[in-house]
């Protein structure tokens, strides 16, 4: 009987601290985490990157295409102006809003280039275009604010209008192009804004002009704020890049986000702009007061060589993005992956569905077979399954070397 009641009381004991510790985990750990970031995803781009990385440092020889950063390096005009400038000692605090010759050389680059005048008050200057994204959302947005997203889209958009409480909507696109109608379906009272991106990450698609021309219409008559990320303007294949703030009555309505890190090769730096009116950049500024306080004086330099010297490093990428895209187009149809021709950035958006529905599958397949890093697309929205996002900043040889990998993989399925 003693033994009995022992192993009882032991079973009892036992259960007790379990339950106790779900009740913990539960109740008080998870409590002490924010409710805000429990909703954010980690970045999916991030993740297959790094596993790449990790694959590739252990000895295998994986051909990364998930990468969003050019394979150039930052020219060389660029880099040494910003060694100058740390050898004569400009490594301190900087203006909040950046420095006066950066602002002055965002303005001219605005006039020539988008035909938009604007005043030194209305850009800022923060650390790449993801911060400036941040300050300018989280500078417009009320909690329960929608803010339109066209899907598939970037995949830091939805994260970050979360992390501002406001609601992430998306808006449909057909064959990867934003139709006004779905955006005019989606609009309601709360509809603060609408995020447009072109040339677009992931599926390289640019918005027409005439299309332009509509969004600007939809959110003049519903007076909504556009958010016009131009990360990818400079890299443009076939069209002339339009920026929306340029149309008649958009400019004091559109936050233009742009930077350094894709046209000038320059990732690593964290360099980028926006520019609004005046009381949008007031509002950035706040937060920018509180959190990165400036960009280095060094890099912020490099920028303003960056504008304003030659633009040959600029179209001398584009033009090997170009040749790389053409392959890529080839490559793909040629093995069953079809794909929307890419008028810009440097993406490529396959379909893959003859082999496999899922993307995530299927990329994981890709990397344990092929040996080539590709980000499923379903990464980028709902509209995005069945696709994988093949970024083509890699050079030709990698480019020839892993759609052999690719086809030798995909006869194993077939
Ligand atoms: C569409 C888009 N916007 C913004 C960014 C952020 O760029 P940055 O490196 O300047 O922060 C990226 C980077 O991948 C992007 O693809």
């Amino acid at each position: 009987v003693f033994f009995k009641n022992l192993i009882f009381f032991a079973i009892l004991v036992f259960v007790l601290m379990f339950l106790f510790y779900i009740i913990y985990v539960i109740y008080i750990k998870n409590k002490k985490m924010s409710e805000t970031t429990k909703k954010i995803m980690p970045s999916a781009t991030l993740a297959i990157n790094t596993k790449a990385k990790n694959l590739k440092n252990s000895g295998v020889d994986v051909i990364n295409f998930a990468a969003g950063e050019p394979d150039f390096d930052t020219p060389e005009h660029i880099k040494r102006a910003a060694i100058e400038k740390i050898n004569s000692g400009c490594t301190k605090y900087t203006q909040t809003r950046g420095i006066p010759e950066l602002i002055e050389a965002i303005r001219n680059k605005f006039k020539k280039d988008n035909k938009i005048d604007y005043k030194d008050s209305e850009i800022i200057v923060s650390s790449g275009a993801k911060m400036v994204l941040y300050e300018a959302i989280f500078a417009i947005t009320n909690p329960g604010d929608e803010i339109l997203i066209p899907d598939p889209y970037w995949v830091s958009y939805p994260s970050i209008v979360m992390l501002a409480s406001g609601v992430p909507k998306f808006v449909k696109t057909k064959n990867f192009k934003l139709v006004p109608e779905e955006i005019e379906k989606n609009i309601t009272k709360k509809t603060k804004a609408l995020i447009i991106n072109s040339p677009n990450n992931p599926t390289g698609a640019v918005i027409d002009k005439k299309d332009l021309m509509e969004i600007a219409d939809i959110a003049i008559k519903n007076d909504l704020i556009v958010i016009s990320d131009e990360i990818y303007e400079k890299i443009i294949y076939d069209k002339q890049h339009e920026s929306i703030a340029s149309f008649p009555e958009m400019k004091e309505r559109t936050i233009t986000i742009n930077g350094f890190s894709k046209s000038y090769a320059m990732t690593g730096w964290r360099l980028g702009y926006a520019a609004a009116k005046e009381e949008i950049i007031k509002e950035m500024l706040k937060i920018q007061e509180h959190s990165v306080s400036c960009i280095p004086y060094f890099v912020q330099y490099a920028g303003v060589v960056a504008l304003n010297e030659s633009q040959k490093c600029v179209s001398d990428m584009r033009d090997e993005f170009r040749k790389r895209r053409d392959y890529v187009l080839k490559r793909s149809s040629e093995l069953g992956m079809p794909c929307c021709k890419p008028e810009g950035a440097f993406y490529a958006f396959m379909d893959h569905s003859e082999y496999n529905k899922d993307s995530m599958k299927f990329s994981e397949f890709l990397l344990d077979t092929a040996r080539v890093a590709i980000i499923p697309g379903i990464a980028f929205g709902s509209l995005g399954e069945s696709h994988i996002r093949m970024s083509y900043a890699n050079s030709m040889k990698n480019l020839e070397k892993g759609f052999l990998n690719i086809e030798k993989a995909i006869k194993t399925i077939k």
